[in-house]
């Protein structure tokens, strides 16, 4: 059976994709299952998103990319023009699943510039949008690397990293972006520990980022996210990094909720807080924090732990998803093109005139 797979993939391998369609493994149930679930539309695509079978910034936007040739394989359309106005509401169907990162429709967007770019044919436009799919999967894999590299550079010798959410293999095309940088410096040979927030209320860090680090032999510890401030400032944290699903022309980073906490605590306590993210992360479009989409998840996320309710019926909770930490308490901006400084504003869109 024909696979679809970049060259430099991962050893965790969040997205499979073949003749017979994609194949994701189902995040919702790890640690305890490792099972993959097989999706044949778009509109399965679609709903795997919006469920957080499959999650985090850039593995949303190639799930998306994959999703469109779903879409387009099942294209029955009179001419070009007929084909590319139905992959346009594929399109905007699939930006619908999540609204806060940006690689969701930064993958979409890309995927329908290509399949206009050349006066192809219906099945030409359909092996063209394979190959760009791949690309951007292949591409994600290769900046997630060069972030690592760039990133380790950045972290002490020796001493404990505190993370936040998941910002690994499992949010990504592989190797990861804030845990990408934790591998490269391990890999470096420097001697690194994770803290791992659990990120309550999807648990993440205990979930997802203690899963990964433990498959990749780096040694992490669980924390209750409140527990974060006091190891600050008892001096057991070197420093933070964390991903990102949107960041603002002016360097706000919309990220986990809990993640404004973390870099508040951090700044208090002369602790260094990176952000690591691709360009494809970067919105110049959006000019600051204010003006980025937040999700609001169920409340029943936050009601219940395991399948267990924790609250009395009758009372309200609230489910903000992500949350924008302001771009002063930004160290630096780890992309796959260069660490980027204050001014954030200069610096961002400097990043695009760099090749990788
Ligand atoms: O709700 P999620 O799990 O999709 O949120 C994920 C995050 O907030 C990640 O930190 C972010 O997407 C960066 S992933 C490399």
């Amino acid at each position: 059976m024909p696979e679809y797979l970049p060259p430099n993939l991962d050893i965790i391998r969040p997205i499979l994709w073949d003749d017979k369609g994609l194949l994701l493994l189902d995040q919702r149930l790890l640690p305890w299952r490792e099972k993959y679930l097989r999706l044949r539309t778009w509109q399965e695509v679609r709903e795997a998103i919006r469920s957080m079978v499959v999650r985090g910034a850039p593995a949303i936007g190639i799930t998306a990319a994959i999703g469109m040739v779903l879409g387009a394989e099942r294209i029955k359309a009179r001419s070009r023009r007929d084909f590319l106005a139905k992959l346009r509401r594929v399109g905007e169907g699939l930006k619908k699943a999540r609204p806060t990162a940006v690689n969701l429709s930064w993958a979409v967007e890309r995927m329908l510039e290509r399949a206009a770019s050349e006066e192809l044919s219906p099945a030409d436009i359909v092996e063209a949008l394979r190959a760009e799919a791949l690309k951007i999967w292949e591409e994600d894999i290769a900046a997630n690397r060069k972030m690592g590299r760039l990133g380790a550079a950045l972290l002490p010798e020796e001493g404990a990293i505190l993370t936040h959410c998941n910002a690994g293999a499992l949010a990504t095309g592989g190797y990861g972006t804030a845990l990408g940088v934790i591998r490269a410096a391990f890999e470096a040979g420097k001697k690194i520990e994770v803290f791992a927030d659990e990120t309550r209320p999807w648990l993440q860090g205990a979930r997802l980022t203690a899963w990964e680090m433990k498959k990749v032999g780096i040694p992490v510890t669980v924390i209750p996210d409140v527990a974060s401030g006091s190891l600050m400032h008892q001096g057991k944290i070197a420093a933070c990094v964390v991903g990102a699903d949107r960041i603002a022309a002016n360097g706000d980073v919309a990220n986990k909720i809990g993640t404004y906490n973390v870099a508040v605590l951090a700044r208090e306590n002369g602790i260094p807080f990176y952000v690591a993210a691709p360009r494809s992360t970067i919105d110049l479009n959006t000019k600051s924090g204010k003006d980025i989409p937040i999700e609001w998840r169920d409340p029943k996320e936050v009601h219940y732990c395991g399948g267990k309710r924790l609250t009395p019926k009758g009372v309200a909770a609230a489910n903000p998803a992500f949350d924008v930490t302001p771009a002063r308490y930004v160290r630096g901006i780890i992309t796959e093109v260069a660490v980027a400084k204050p001014p954030y504003k200069r610096a961002l869109k400097a990043l695009f005139k760099e090749t990788p």
